[in-house]
C-alpha cells in the first residue's frame, strides 16, 4: 500500500514512521523544508531507540529506504497513494486548501483521512468531489508508543472507506475505535474538560502546579498528570479543542479556564515554546 502524509510535525513524523515501519511506501509533504529536515531526523532517532529496545527487528535503514519526502503536494500525482493523512494545524481554511488541492491530485481510489483532533470530518469532506473517501483518522501523541487510533466517520463516509483505515489501522498494530462526528469525538471530549479543570483547579489556587498533577497521577494512576500532559500536548492546542467544545456542543460546561488563556496569550505554549505549566530547558 502507498501512504500519504501531509505535514511533517509531530503527528505527521510520527504518523510517517509508524506507516514505514508496517512496510508501507510513504510519501511526507510538507512546504517547510526545515519541518522535514527535523522529521527526519527525529523518524531516524525514534526508530534507533525502538530498534536498540528490539521493539523491531528490522534495520533502520531498511525501513528509512521506504520513506520520501517532498514540498510540494503535486508529487502525490505520480506516486498515487492508497490513502492520505493530514496532519498539518489545526485551522479549517489551511484544511480546506489542501483537501481541496488533494482532491485535485490524487487519482480517485485514494482515500483522504484527516489526524483532526477536534474539527468536523463532514466539514472537511464537502470541500472534495469525494465526500465518501473521507475520514477522520486521529492518532495520539507520541505516535510510535500510543496504541490507540479512533476513527471517526464523516455523515457521508462510505463503509468500504472505514473497513480501508480501520485494516490499515491494525496492520499498523493499533487498536481502534470508532466514533460519530461531534465535537471532539471520544477522547477529547473527555481529556480536554479534565485538563481544563486541572486548569480551573490551579486558577482558584486549589493546589500547586505540582500537587494537581501527583494528586492524578498517583491517585488515578495516569501516565502525566494533567498540567504536565497539557504542556506536552500544547496549550495552544488545549484552548483550541475546548473552543471547538464550547461552541460546537454550547454547553457553558465546556467554556475554556481564563488562565489557560492567559498562558497562551503570553506564548506559553508548553513545552514545544519552553514554557507553560512548567519551564523546560
Ligand atoms: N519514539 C521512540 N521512543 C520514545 C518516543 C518516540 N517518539 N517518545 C518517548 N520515547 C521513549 C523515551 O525516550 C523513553 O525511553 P527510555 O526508557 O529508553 O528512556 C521511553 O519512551 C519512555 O519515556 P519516558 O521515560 O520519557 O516517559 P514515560 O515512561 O512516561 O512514557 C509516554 C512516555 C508514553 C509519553 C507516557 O508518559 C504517556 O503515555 N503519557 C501520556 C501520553 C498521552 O496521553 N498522549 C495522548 C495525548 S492526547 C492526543 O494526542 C490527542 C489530541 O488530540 C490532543
Amino acid at each position: 500500500m502507498k501512504f500519504g502524509v501531509i505535514g511533517a510535525g509531530q503527528m505527521g513524523s510520527g504518523i510517517a514512521q509508524v506507516a514505514a515501519q508496517t512496510g508501507y511506501d510513504v510519501l511526507v509533504v510538507d512546504a517547510s523544508a526545515t519541518a522535514l529536515d527535523k522529521a527526519k531526523s527525529g523518524i531516524q532517532k525514534s526508530l534507533e531507540k525502538l530498534h536498540a529496545k528490539g521493539v523491531i527487528t528490522e534495520s533502520v535503514e531498511s525501513i528509512t529506504k521506504r520513506l520520501r519526502f517532498a514540498g510540494d503536494l503535486a508529487e502525490f500525482k505520480n506516486f498515487a497513494p492508497d490513502l492520505v493523512v493530514e496532519a498539518v494545524t489545526e485551522n479549517f481554511e489551511l484544511k480546506k486548501t489542501l483537501f481541496t488541492k488533494l482532491d485535485e491530485v490524487c487519482p480517485a481510489k485514494t482515500v483522504l483521512a484527516s489526524n483532526t483532533s477536534s474539527i468536523s470530518i463532514t466539514k472537511i469532506a464537502a470541500c472534495t468531489k469525494r465526500p465518501e473517501k473521507v475520514v477522520g483518522m486521529h492518532f495520539m501523541n507520541p505516535v510510535p508508543l500510543m496504541k490507540l487510533v479512533e476513527l471517526i466517520r464523516g455523515i457521508a463516509t462510505s463503509e468500504e472507506t472505514y473497513q480501508l483505515v480501520k485494516n490499515a489501522s491494525e496492520k499498523m498494530q493499533k487498536t481502534t475505535i470508532v466514533a460519530r462526528d461531534l465535537p471532539g469525538f471520544v477522547v477529547n471530549r473527555i481529556l480536554m474538560p479534565m485538563i481544563n479543570e486541572a486548569v480551573y483547579a490551579l486558577m482558584e489556587g486549589l493546589a500547586s502546579v505540582e500537587d494537581i498533577d501527583a494528586g492524578m497521577k498517583l491517585g488515578t494512576n495516569q501516565p502525566m498528570g494533567p498540567l504536565t500532559l497539557a504542556d506536552f500536548i500544547g496549550l495552544d492546542t488545549c484552548l483550541y479543542i475546548m473552543q471547538v467544545l464550547h461552541e460546537g456542543l454550547g454547553d457553558t460546561k465546556y467554556r475554556p479556564c481564563p488562565l489557560l488563556k492567559t498562558y497562551v496569550d503570553a506564548g506559553w505554549l508548553g513545552r514545544k515554546s519552553g514554557r507553560g505549566f512548567y519551564k523546560y530547558d
